[in-house]
């Protein structure tokens, strides 16, 4: 490699995103963490999208998932695929002490994902990926950190996936189509190329978007709905061809937005309050 084509990689490789490098390498692919040793880390949030996590994570050998952390109290020991719940977000002021190099969230509501993840982020914590082998990337698509990739994606050439983003069960991005922070692409959906799909999207199940439509912040899009035009910011579109059937002013929806993470303590309170919950042995539990 000469020096200009060496520089060139070394500056893209230090762009906001990890450079996905061999099509078919894809246990290589989007950790964000040394890849010569096994990093210990923790899932939040013990639902059903947190079992597709854990599932991925273990086809990744680079990981030793030590636990799930889960603001819900009731779940707190039980075992999730054979994984125990740990913790609730508390634990991470203790992840240093127990060599825990990092975390996914693993929370279905982008909004929610989205704010912990960066609250996370913010208090130096590393977020993974979790990328099922059976992925087919390009050489130069651009992964964020705390995305998930699902069994039997597709993702092209040139495609740009943002931090938080889930690229669901066999959903196909085509070429330089750029997916923004926490979107949820649902199973089985079809991105052509020159697509954009704006901040914290839900593009429902094998819902379909023709080449070049931008698709606006925060929209819902039904199963199945086949999108052939731009879709406004904060609309829910149907249907074939899609129609609108909400759509909300702004502010409005600011305000819902702000209301409904309200309640959502900022992770750096759940840090640095006392831990309610006794200390738990970081033990992963017995294999399923
Ligand atoms: C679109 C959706 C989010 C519901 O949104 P909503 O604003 O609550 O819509 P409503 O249920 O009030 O329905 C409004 C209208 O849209 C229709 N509609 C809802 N979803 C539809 C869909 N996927 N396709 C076609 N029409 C749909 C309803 O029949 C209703 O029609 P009407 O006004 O003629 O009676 C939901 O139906 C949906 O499709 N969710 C996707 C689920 C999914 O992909 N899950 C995968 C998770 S991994």
């Amino acid at each position: 490699m000469d020096t200009g084509v060496k520089s060139r990689f070394a500056l893209f490789k230090s762009d906001f995103m990890i450079r996905i490098t061999g099509v078919n390498n894809n246990y290589d692919h989007g950790v964000n963490c040394d890849r010569t040793r096994i990093m210990k880390v923790v899932i939040i949030g013990a639902g059903g999208h947190g079992r597709v996590v854990l599932d991925i994570l273990r086809k990744n050998h680079q990981f030793e998932i030590v636990g799930f952390l889960d603001s819900n109290p009731s779940l707190l020991h039980s075992f999730v695929d054979g994984v125990q719940v740990i913790g609730d977000l508390s634990m991470v002021s203790r992840f240093r002490q127990h060599d825990i190099g990092g975390a996914i969230v693993a929370i279905g509501d982008n909004k929610v994902r989205d704010k912990y993840a960066t609250d996370l982020e913010n208090l130096g914590i590393s977020l993974v990926n979790a990328i099922h082998p059976s992925a087919t990337i390009a050489d130069n698509a651009r992964i964020g950190k705390n995305v998930v990739i699902a069994s039997g994606t597709n993702i092209c050439t040139h495609v740009i996936l943002e931090d938080s983003v889930i690229c669901n069960t066999g959903c196909i991005i085509d070429h330089e189509s750029v997916i923004r922070r926490a979107v949820h692409i649902c199973p089985g959906v079809k991105i052509a190329g020159h697509v954009t799909v704006n901040e914290a999207a839900f593009i429902g199940i094998g819902a379909t978007i023709i080449q070049g439509v931008t698709i606006g912040e925060s929209v819902v899009a039904g199963a199945g709905t086949v999108i052939l035009e731009d879709v406004p910011t904060f609309s829910t579109v149907v249907g074939v061809p899609a129609r609108l059937t909400k759509t909300s002013h702004i502010p409005d929806l600011n305000q819902k937005i702000q209301a409904s993470t309200a309640d959502l303590e900022p992770v750096r309170s759940l840090v640095t309050r006392p831990v309610r919950i006794r200390p738990q042995p970081l033990a992963s539990g017995p294999k399923s």
